[in-house]
């Protein structure tokens, strides 16, 4: 594996790749490696020659005020666990070196992004896309993979390559768990062992409306309760039960096959987020 830290040795690396022929995978990521992303670079090597990982802590993508500056780092660990994945290109860039030509224009995330996770977080998903979107003009990859996990990321992603003409092919990869069912997350480094607990409600109650559904219920309102009810159990309360189209993430008052249900809630000071794809999974 080579770890680059800068712009030109990347593209060097690159030249390289393509003209032995080989397809290049990508999997942006910001690091604190989990099972959750190296199955992403699972599925990368899978479709592609020359897998290239990203670890960069975007500044862009955290308001003031979020965790940006305590959001855990830990390159040692990270380089080990993608070498063991065989990573071939890892690139790790200073916010310099990613930004050395200015940051002041953006993607806009369009009204899709003010909502759901950009409701709470204002700016969020045009600091996602602005990002992606200058790794993907580096990196210039063949196929780009991108987790379920963050569901409304992965819609705005697949959005901005469609309207803005990225040659490349999305891959959306199933979100892993731990083995009690919570969606592997960076952020779960947070929860104090009885707030690892209580976040268990977040899966449950997507298995709870995932139940009701293929019980035969379809309407929208009722699974939403059945969620509410699973959070409250543990003394929770969500700041958004999502049920949605999955093009436009727009609310549904009946759920066919196909439908989304997302959710995010805090848990002690974390914000936990998770969802399912109705009629396609087991959450
Ligand atoms: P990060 O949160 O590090 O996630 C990197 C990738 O890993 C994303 O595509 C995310 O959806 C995926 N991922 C996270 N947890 C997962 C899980 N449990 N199962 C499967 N995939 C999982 O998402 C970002 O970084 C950033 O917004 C980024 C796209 C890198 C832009 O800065």
């Amino acid at each position: 594996m080579d770890e680059i830290t800068t712009i030109p040795a990347l593209r060097e690396r690159l030249a390289a790749a393509r003209a032995q022929g080989r397809r290049i995978g990508f999997v942006p990521t910001m690091g604190f490696l989990h099972e959750g992303h190296l199955a992403l670079v699972d599925d990368a090597r899978a479709h592609s020659d020359c897998v290239v990982t990203s670890i960069f802590v975007n500044p862009l993508q955290f308001a003031p005020g979020e965790d940006f500056a305590r959001y855990p780092r830990d390159l040692i660990r990270d380089r080990a666990l993608a070498a063991s994945r065989d990573v071939d290109l890892l690139f790790v860039p200073s916010a310099e070196e990613m930004y050395a030509a200015g940051r002041d224009i953006r993607v806009n995330a369009g009204a899709i992004g003010d909502r759901w996770e950009g409701g709470v977080r204002p700016g969020h998903f045009d600091g996602v896309l602005t990002v992606v979107a200058r790794l993907f003009n580096l990196v210039q990859p063949d196929v780009a993979c991108f987790g379920q996990k963050d569901i409304q990321q992965v819609t705005l992603i697949r959005r901005m390559i469609a309207q803005l003409g990225f040659p490349l092919t999305l891959r959306v990869v199933p979100t892993l768990r731990d083995a009690d069912g919570l969606a592997m997350s960076s952020r779960n480094t947070y929860l104090a062992p009885d707030d690892r607990a209580r976040a268990l409600a977040l899966s449950r109650a997507l298995r709870g409306a995932d139940a009701a559904w293929a019980g035969g219920e379809r309407r929208a309102a009722r699974l939403a309760a059945v969620m509410e009810s699973a959070l409250s159990a543990e003394g929770l309360a969500a700041d958004y039960v999502a049920i949605v189209e999955p093009d436009t993430l727009k609310e549904v008052a009946d759920a066919p096959a196909g439908t989304i249900i997302a959710l995010a809630v805090r848990v002690g000071s974390t914000r936990l987020i998770d969802n399912i794809i109705l009629g396609m999974e087991r959450a």
